[in-house]
């Protein structure tokens, strides 16, 4: 594990060098983690999701699939965990603010039947995840966003909540006395909660969550609660999500190709290794940008990767419990 400080100010840096890692994340580990089973059975249960807050949302996840929940109940249940954390200043409650001080929340759940519902620029409401799932069982919509997010939400029983805390409103009143903005993304302050399952039954779900990109203009949504960008779940195949500037992943509508890469044949980590090449690619000038993404076929077998150093995974199964380093393109450089 690296430094924690290292991280802290990586958006402050300067140029960047282009280093392949070689440290692949998933062969690095003591027990040998490949995220691809040597007998190639099907591991499952199993759940993977984004960054360090994901071993306590996967605690609440595994809490499900052991007792043979649903892949979609255990991924809701453990990125509720992130969403009601109030000192994770990136997700639900406590989340850092717009420029205007507004906390405003995005987040979308995918089934294995491809059933999908999403909410976009909600507020004031600590689990939007669970307004999301409302959406897609209770309405013939996909997606809600602000007000009518926000009126939905209430007249379904979800209470209204102050969701800037004093730490969240301290750090935006720093940030305004400069108000110099610049989407910054590692391993201390990331982004989005992703959540991918695959349960006893072999069915594959997916969760995303986040308060966005901190000090946003009031009104950008990224790519989290866009079906296909933030999250895609093919039963078929199977599922990925992202995390880091949101505004790249849906230029390359990233979760859903890698599931297509997936079915084209690619390994997990092959599929988003893949799209993070697409994205430098079509970004040629954007310096510390960072996106990560991560994936699950329907084997249980998974595979993460990143444009920067400094992603990681929480991993859950009937074998591990653990944090993984994510394979990476390139490593930031700090002269
Ligand atoms: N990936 C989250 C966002 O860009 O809002």
């Amino acid at each position: 594990m690296k430094d924690r400080r290292e991280f802290i100010k990586i958006g402050a840096l300067g140029t960047v060098g282009l280093l392949t890692n070689t440290a692949c994340a998933q062969n690095d580990s003591e027990d040998n983690t490949t995220g691809v089973l040597e007998d190639k059975g099907t591991t499952k249960p199993i759940v993977v999701s984004t960054w360090n807050h994901g071993e306590a949302a996967n605690k609440a996840a595994w809490e499900i699939l052991e007792k043979n929940g649903t892949a979609l109940d255990a991924v809701e249940a453990g990125v509720r965990v992130t969403e009601s954390d109030p000192e994770n200043m990136t997700v639900g409650l406590g989340g850092l603010p717009d420029r205007d001080g507004n906390v405003t929340l995005d987040a979308c759940i995918m089934d294995h039947q491809s059933r999908c519902g999403s909410v976009a620029f909600l507020q004031h409401i600590e689990n939007p995840i669970s307004v999301a799932r409302k959406v897609m069982e209770d309405t013939p919509h996909v997606m809600l966003a602000g007000q009518g997010a926000l009126e939905f939400a209430l007249q379904s029983g979800f209470k209204k909540t102050d969701l800037l805390t004093e730490k969240a409103k301290d750090a935006w009143q720093k940030w305004l006395k400069k108000a110099d903005y610049k989407p910054v993304i590692n391993r201390e302050n990331h982004d989005t909660i992703g959540m991918l399952a695959l349960d006893a039954e072999g069915n594959l779900s997916g969760a995303c969550t986040t308060s966005g990109l901190a000090y946003k203009m009031h009104g950008r949504v990224g790519d989290s609660p866009i079906i296909g960008a933030g999250l895609f779940v093919d039963n078929e195949v199977g599922a990925a999500c992202a995390t880091g500037v949101g505004e790249a992943v849906i230029r390359v509508a990233g979760s859903a190709m890698i599931v297509e890469l997936m079915r084209q044949g690619k390994s997990p980590e092959e599929a988003c290794k893949e799209m993070v090449k697409r994205i430098l690619a079509k970004h040629p000038s954007e310096k510390d940008m960072q996106v990560g993404f991560i994936a699950l076929n329907k084997n249980g077998e998974f595979g993460c990767y990143s444009i920067y150093e400094g992603f990681n995974i929480a991993l859950n199964d009937n074998k591990r419990n653990k944090m993984i380093d994510a394979s990476y393109e390139k490593k930031w450089d700090r002269n």
